[in-house]
C-alpha cells in the first residue's frame, strides 16, 4: 500500500513536472544596429567590458552591476495589470531586470516618458514595491543606509542603486509585478511576482537614448537567482535558448529567445547537438563561463598554453559567452597566434594601416569568392564550436574585410564570445544540468554558409 502510494505520488509529480516543462515562452529578438562604423562597435564593447569588470568593486556578489545599455538584441515584455508593453535589452551578462519608470498617473503627463517608453506603476493594479526588510532586497545593490529606523518600516521600499563604470546610474524601487506571456500551449500565462527594478532615476550615456536606442530597460538573463530566466525558470524550466540570426542577410531572419524546457529544436535534432559544461565562478555568479581547451585554424592546433584560457583562483580569466558584447575578445597570447596564422593563410592583400581599430584587414576588391580559414574552438567535454568565417571576418568598409576579434583589454580580464561569433547557432543554457548545448542546425530557416 505504501509502495503503491509512493508510486502514485511519483507519477503525479513526474506528470506535473513534464506538463510544466513542456510549456515555454518564445519571444522575438529584435536586432537593432546602433553603430555607424565598426570602430563604434569596438568603443561600445570596450566600454561594456570595462563595466563587466567593474562588478568586482561593487562587492555585491549576487549582482553583476554589469549591463551597460545596448546589447543590440531587444525583447518585448508585457507587464502590469492592465498590461503595458515595453522593449528591453536582452542581456546574458547581467541579472537584474529593470525598467525606466514614470511616477505619472497618466501616460501623457510628461514628454520624457511617452507611452511604451517607460513603465507607469501607478496605472497598474498589480505593482508591489518590495519592502526594504524583505530578504530579496539583499539581492540588489543599494546604499547601506537605505532602510530607515524600524518604526518607519511599514513605509520603506527597497531602493536599489546601480552604477556603471562610465558613471551612468539607475536607481529606483525594487518591486514585484505580474508579467504575461503567450506560452507555447497557446494560453496567455500570467507570472505573478516578477522581481524587477523600477528605475525612477536613470542618467548617463550607458542608459541614455544613444546607447539604448529606444529600449526601456534591461532584461537580465544572467545566471544569478534574480535574473529573468531564473525567475521564469521556476515556472517553465531552468533553461533558455536563443538563436541570433545573421543580421547582414536581407531581409534578416527573425531571432528568438525561448524560455523554458520542451523546446523541440534541441531535443529533436539530438545528433547535431553538442554540449559543454557551464562553469560556475563563485566570484562572478552572473556569467555563463565555458572552457576553451584549444583553438584550431584549418584543422591545425595553435600552440597556446591551456592556462591562457583558465579561470584563476581570484576568479579572473576564463571565457564568457555573452549576448550583449558584439566582438569576440581573446587573451593576448591567443590573439597573437590567431592573428599570425590568419594573416599567413589568407592570400589577399593586407591593409597595412590600422583600419577601424582592427589589426588584420584585407582588400577584397575584385575578389568574388575567397575561402577564409576555418577557426574552431575546442571546448571542454569534447565538443567543438566552429562558426562560419562570416562570423569573424566582417565588412568594415567598401572592399575591406577585417578579423573581428580583439585582444582582452585588462590583464585580469576574461575572454568573451560575442554575439557576432554566435550567429546562426542555437544555444541552450541549461542551468539545472549546468550545460551549454549548441547546434548549427537549430535555428530553422535562414541561409547558411
Ligand atoms: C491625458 O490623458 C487623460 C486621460 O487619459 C486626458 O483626460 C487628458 O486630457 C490628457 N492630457 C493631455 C494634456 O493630453
Ligand atoms: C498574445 O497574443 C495576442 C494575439 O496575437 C496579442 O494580442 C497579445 O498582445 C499577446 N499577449 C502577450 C502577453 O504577448
Ligand atoms: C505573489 O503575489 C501575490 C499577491 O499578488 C501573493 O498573494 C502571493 O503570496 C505571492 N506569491 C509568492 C510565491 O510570492
Ligand atoms: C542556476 O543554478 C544556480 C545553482 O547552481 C542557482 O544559484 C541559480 O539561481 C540558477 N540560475 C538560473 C538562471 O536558474
Ligand atoms: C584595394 O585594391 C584596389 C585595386 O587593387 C585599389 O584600387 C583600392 O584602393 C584598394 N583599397 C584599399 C582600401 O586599399
Amino acid at each position: 500500500m505504501h509502495l503503491f502510494l509512493t508510486f502514485i505520488l511519483l507519477l503525479i509529480a513526474t506528470t506535473t513536472t513534464t506538463a510544466i516543462h513542456h510549456d515555454y515562452v518564445k519571444l522575438q529578438l529584435i536586432h537593432i544596429k546602433p553603430f555607424k562604423t565598426p570602430s563604434d562597435i569596438l568603443l561600445f564593447d570596450t566600454h561594456r567590458i570595462h563595466s563587466l569588470h567593474h562588478r568586482h568593486s561593487l562587492k555585491t556578489p549576487l549582482i553583476s552591476g554589469a549591463s551597460i545599455g545596448s546589447g543590440q538584441y531587444f525583447a518585448g515584455i508585457t507587464i502590469g495589470t492592465p498590461p503595458q508593453n515595453l522593449l528591453l535589452v536582452a542581456d546574458t551578462g547581467s541579472d537584474l531586470t529593470w525598467l525606466k519608470c514614470s511616477a505619472c498617473r497618466t501616460t501623457n503627463c510628461t514628454s520624457n516618458h511617452p507611452p511604451n517608453s517607460a513603465f507607469f506603476p501607478r496605472l497598474s493594479l498589480s505593482f508591489r514595491p518590495t519592502h526594504c526588510y524583505h530578504p530579496s532586497c539583499q539581492l540588489v545593490p543599494h546604499s547601506s543606509t537605505h532602510c530607515p529606523r524600524p518604526h518607519h518600516r511599514y513605509h520603506s521600499s527597497c531602493v536599489y542603486d546601480y552604477s556603471y563604470a562610465d558613471g551612468s546610474t539607475t536607481s529606483g524601487i525594487f518591486s514585484k509585478e505580474t508579467t504575461s506571456f503567450n506560452s507555447s500551449s497557446g494560453k496567455t500565462t500570467h507570472v505573478p511576482n516578477l522581481s524587477f527594478g523600477c528605475g525612477f532615476q536613470t542618467s548617463g550615456p550607458a542608459v541614455s537614448d544613444s546607447g539604448f536606442e529606444g529600449a526601456s530597460g534591461v532584461m537580465g538573463l544572467g545566471r544569478g537567482p534574480i535574473s529573468f530566466t531564473a525567475q521564469l525558470g521556476r515556472r517553465f524550466g531552468n533553461k533558455f535558448s536563443y538563436c541570433l540570426q545573421d543580421y547582414t542577410y536581407s531581409p534578416p531572419p527573425t531571432s528568438y529567445l525561448v524560455i523554458g524546457g520542451g523546446h523541440d529544436v534541441v531535443s529533436t535534432n539530438n545528433n547535431m547537438v553538442q554540449s559543454t559544461p557551464l562553469i560556475h565562478n563563485t566570484l562572478s555568479p552572473t556569467f555563463y563561463y565555458i572552457g576553451i581547451q584549444s583553438v584550431t585554424i584549418d584543422g591545425v592546433k595553435l600552440p597556446i598554453s591551456p592556462s591562457v584560457w583558465a579561470l584563476d583562483e581570484f576568479g579572473d580569466g576564463g571565457t564568457v559567452i555573452d549576448s550583449g558584447t558584439t566582438l569576440t575578445f581573446v587573451p593576448e597570447p591567443a590573439y597573437r597566434q590567431i592573428l599570425t596564422v590568419m594573416g599567413d593563410r589568407v592570400k589577399l592583400p593586407k591593409l597595412s594601416e590600422l583600419t577601424q581599430q582592427f589589426d588584420l584587414c584585407f582588400n577584397v576588391s575584385g575578389v568574388f569568392h575567397t575561402r577564409f580559414p576555418r577557426m574552431s574552438f575546442e571546448l571542454v567535454g569534447d565538443s567543438a564550436f566552429d562558426p562560419p568565417p562570416r562570423n569573424y571576418f566582417i565588412d568594415v568598409a567598401e572592399d575591406v574585410k577585417c578579423l573581428a576579434i580583439q585582444q582582452v583589454i585588462s590583464p585580469s580580464g576574461f575572454a568573451v564570445i560575442g554575439n557576432l561569433m554566435q550567429q546562426g547557432y542555437l544555444f541552450e543554457f541549461d542551468n539545472d544540468s549546468s550545460r551549454l548545448l549548441f547546434s548549427r542546425n537549430g535555428c530553422g530557416g535562414g541561409p547558411r554558409s
